[in-house]
């Protein structure tokens, strides 16, 4: 039955946790120029993707279902340090100096507000542009505060909220996580050790009904009390950690292996990057964040429980290396041992020299899009159906992640034929 979506009517801000990053500025540069012309928004699945409908005809995505037009979008964020969007994105060295000046102006006017920060949770960023709070929940308070003012002062009709900031170090799941309540006496506690800043914005974005996405593996959302409190607040979110590069080729892998029944014995990945991404990953606290969200993805696909034969004994390792010289542009290498009929072995290399920040930029972009349209759609909590974007999809605990980008991809199509009262198509026919 087709769903009640509100228009996308009026401008929709898009408020960016690390405004100044190499991700956060090259999504944004490219956006701007999009939508002015210059540039074609190349792998974005809001803007270029089409479906079949039930009559089999292919549609563009965004010709069926009501997405906010890029045109409408007005950016905003904040950062630990205080450079506009121009001198940030000048920084990173993402995009050629010819390809920001088409949207300078633009840029120059994306100012970031001070950041929510704490050196403890990210210990090699020394940014001089934070907010002075004397509790976690005084943080929380000038955040709303702040998404507030940016949707008066540019007359926005809704607000999304997206994380592209630094990877956080890892912490697992405490009791404050698990309620509501218990998340906002720790909070009001100032308890710095379980409380992370990114919760500080996410708590505030959902409270003020924008969506939240997390772009990072950070824990933030992934709890049972900001699930509890999406829920209450009717506002969606979803995450984590944007799926770029390595592990998107590893979810397109796997399921082929698993599809032959073909068994994999081993899977080493390892990576040179040079960017300040790179730099806080170098921090083994902050690595092995990402380290789960990586590690993650294989034995879901896998189900080794259901093919011991097969999968019943893969050893599975990923490393991250900091290498200045290659600033954004990382480098990937991945050697995959397989077996075939009566267990004869094989070899695969994967040599991926891909550009972080170009694959991250169209996810980030489609992320708030849809989040934006879930949220008009009425839908809250865990967008399960995001996950195709995400190398470590949220979920709750009576639930599996899904890993498998071609299942993911149906999830996807599947949710927004829903919204419009569409019938899948019969392929056979
Ligand atoms: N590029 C990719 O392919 C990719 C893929 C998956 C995930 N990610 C994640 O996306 C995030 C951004 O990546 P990037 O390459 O743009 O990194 P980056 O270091 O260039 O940008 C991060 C920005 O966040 C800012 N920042 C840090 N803590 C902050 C806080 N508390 N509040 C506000 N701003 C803060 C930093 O000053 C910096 O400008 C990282 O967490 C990264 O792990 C990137």
């Amino acid at each position: 039955m087709k769903q009640e979506i509100k228009p996308a009517t009026g401008r929709l801000g898009v408020l960016v946790v690390g405004v100044g990053g190499a991700v956060a500025t090259t999504m944004i540069t490219g956006t701007l120029a999009s939508r002015k012309g210059l540039a074609k928004p190349i792998g974005s699945i809001s803007q270029l993707a089409t479906m079949r409908m039930e009559n089999n005809e292919e549609k563009l995505i965004k010709d069926v279902v009501p997405l906010t037009d890029l045109k409408d979008i007005v950016f905003g964020g904040w950062d630990i340090f205080p450079d506009n969007a121009y001198e940030a994105a000048m920084y990173a060295e993402v995009l050629k100096e010819k390809d920001l000046n088409g949207v300078k102006e633009e840029l120059e006017a994306i100012k970031p507000m001070p950041a929510a920060f704490d050196h403890n949770w990210a210990k090699r960023l020394n940014g001089t542009h934070i907010k002075k709070a004397a509790t976690r929940w005084e943080m929380v308070e000038q955040l709303r505060q702040d998404i507030r003012d940016f949707k008066a002062a540019n007359k926005c009709d809704r607000i999304a909220v997206l994380w592209a900031a630094s990877t956080e170090i890892y912490i697992p799941l405490s009791d404050e996580h698990k309620s509501l309540a218990a998340l906002e006496k720790a909070m009001k506690d100032d308890n710095t050790t379980v409380i992370s800043p990114s919760m500080c914005y996410a708590y505030a974005a959902i409270a003020e009904g924008a969506p939240f996405i997390m772009g990072a593996p950070n824990l933030c959302v992934d709890t049972p009390a900001m699930w509890e409190f999406s829920k209450k607040m009717n506002v969606p979110i979803s995450g984590k950690d944007f799926k770029s590069g390595q592990t998107l080729m590893k979810t397109v892998l796997a399921p082929m292996f698993k599809t032959r029944m073909l068994g994999v014995s081993g899977w080493f990945s390892t990576n040179i990057l040079g960017n300040r991404d790179g730099e806080v990953l170098d921090d083994p606290d902050n690595f092995k964040t990402k380290e789960v969200s990586k590690l993650s993805v294989i034995d879901t696909i896998f189900e080794p429980e259901k093919y011991p034969d097969l999968y019943g004994d893969v050893y599975h390792k990923v490393r991250i290396n900091y290498y200045p010289p290659r600033k954004d542009n990382k480098e990937a290498w991945d050697n995959i041992d397989i077996f075939g009929w009566m267990g004869y072995p094989m070899e695969i290399k994967v040599n991926f020299l891909c550009r972080d920040s170009i694959l991250a930029a169209p996810i980030a972009l489609d992320l708030v899009l849809f989040s934006d349209l879930a949220l008009r759609a009425g839908m809250c909590g865990i967008q399960t159906w995001l996950s195709f974007f995400c190398k470590s999809p949220m979920h709750d605990f009576e639930h599996q992640p899904e890993h498998d980008l071609f299942t993911q991809w149906r999830m996807v199509k599947q949710t927004l034929r829903n919204m419009i009262g569409e019938k899948e198509p019969d392929y056979l026919a």
